[in-house]
């Protein structure tokens, strides 16, 4: 059993503790919002303590895992204060595009240091990248992924820090292409989600995209990639259209507005729609 702390226990937080706790570790919460770290622990039944302040919570663990605000800032603080408190643990941060490398650059012992992004919901995706950052040792690699195993996790390696690792390049290489084909007017939010939905959404679980290049062969993936690439968006900062959204206040989920229109209780379905999918989708796989 290990003693781990988990700092932010907002979402992923919560979950990645959650995972963590029926393993049977003993886990540490800690947020800056003691309202979000108490109602972490009622969520997980007791089986995880807050800690009202960071040191506590830190001190003597045997890792410690940062699911704090995606801020870089916020989180080079915090992995400095973590660091100067417990010069012993394993520290591992959740960021989902932010370089380790940075994250970790005012610690002392930047070797102990390892990006380990889950993904949402973390209780039932199986994959997590452990990303080894300029400075992160081959032992913190190994013991970042014995960890994983152990809680039924399978982790791939990630050898770089650039932004995103691979599943978030890859996704908003996606949602960048998404965006240019509303803002260009080529059709609307619903007709891309649609095709999303039901030509390679349905097949990417069963086929990745170098397996499907293989498939249909590489020499139609080269005349495609021909035709095509040339006039792919390949605008090097946020869309427009996506900027416009935010500055109006239209966050999508969270406001109510944004691609699409998000009545009360709409987020709240759309969570357990996607859990249930997931769900379904590794029960039919486990078969
Ligand atoms: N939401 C996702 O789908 C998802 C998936 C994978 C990774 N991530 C990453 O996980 C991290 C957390 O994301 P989330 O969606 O759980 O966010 P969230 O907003 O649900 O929770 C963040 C929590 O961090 C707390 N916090 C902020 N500053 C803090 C500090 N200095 N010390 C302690 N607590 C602090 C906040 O009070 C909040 O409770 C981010 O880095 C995010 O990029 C998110």
């Amino acid at each position: 059993m290990l003693t781990v702390a988990v700092l932010g226990t907002g979402l992923m937080g919560t979950g990645i503790a959650g995972v963590l706790a029926r393993h049977g570790h003993d886990v540490r919460l800690f947020d800056t919002d003691p309202d979000a770290s108490a109602r972490a622990a009622a969520e997980l039944s007791g089986q995880a303590t807050a800690h009202r302040d960071l040191r506590s919570a830190v001190a003597g663990a045997d890792v410690v895992v940062e699911a704090v605000t995606e801020r870089l800032e916020v989180k080079q603080e915090l992995f400095e204060h973590a660091d100067a408190v417990n010069p012993d643990a394993l520290i591992a941060s959740n960021s989902s595009v932010l370089p380790i490398s940075q994250i970790a650059a005012r610690v002392s012992r930047p070797e102990r240091t390892v990006g380990m992004h889950w993904w949402n919901p973390p209780g039932l995706i199986p994959v997590v990248e452990v990303v080894r950052g300029q400075r992160t040792s081959g032992e913190t690699m190994d013991r970042a992924e014995d960890l994983l195993r152990s809680l039924g996790k399978t982790p791939v390696r990630v050898q770089r820090d650039d932004p995103g690792f691979v599943g978030n390049r890859l996704q908003h290489a996606l949602w960048r292409e998404a965006i240019a084909l509303v803002a260009d007017g080529v059709c609307d939010a619903d007709t891309v989600d649609l095709v999303v939905r039901n030509t390679i959404g349905l097949r990417l679980a069963a086929m990745g995209p170098l397996e499907n290049a293989d498939y249909v062969g590489l020499d139609l993936t080269l005349a495609i990639h021909e035709a095509v690439l040339p006039s792919l968006n390949a605008d090097r900062g946020p869309s427009p259209l996506l900027r416009g959204l935010v500055m109006a206040g239209n966050l999508g989920a969270p406001t109510g507005c944004g691609f699409f229109t998000w009545p009360p209780g709409a987020r709240k379905a759309a969570a357990q729609r996607l859990a249930e999918h997931v769900t379904r989708q590794l029960e039919g796989e486990a078969q």
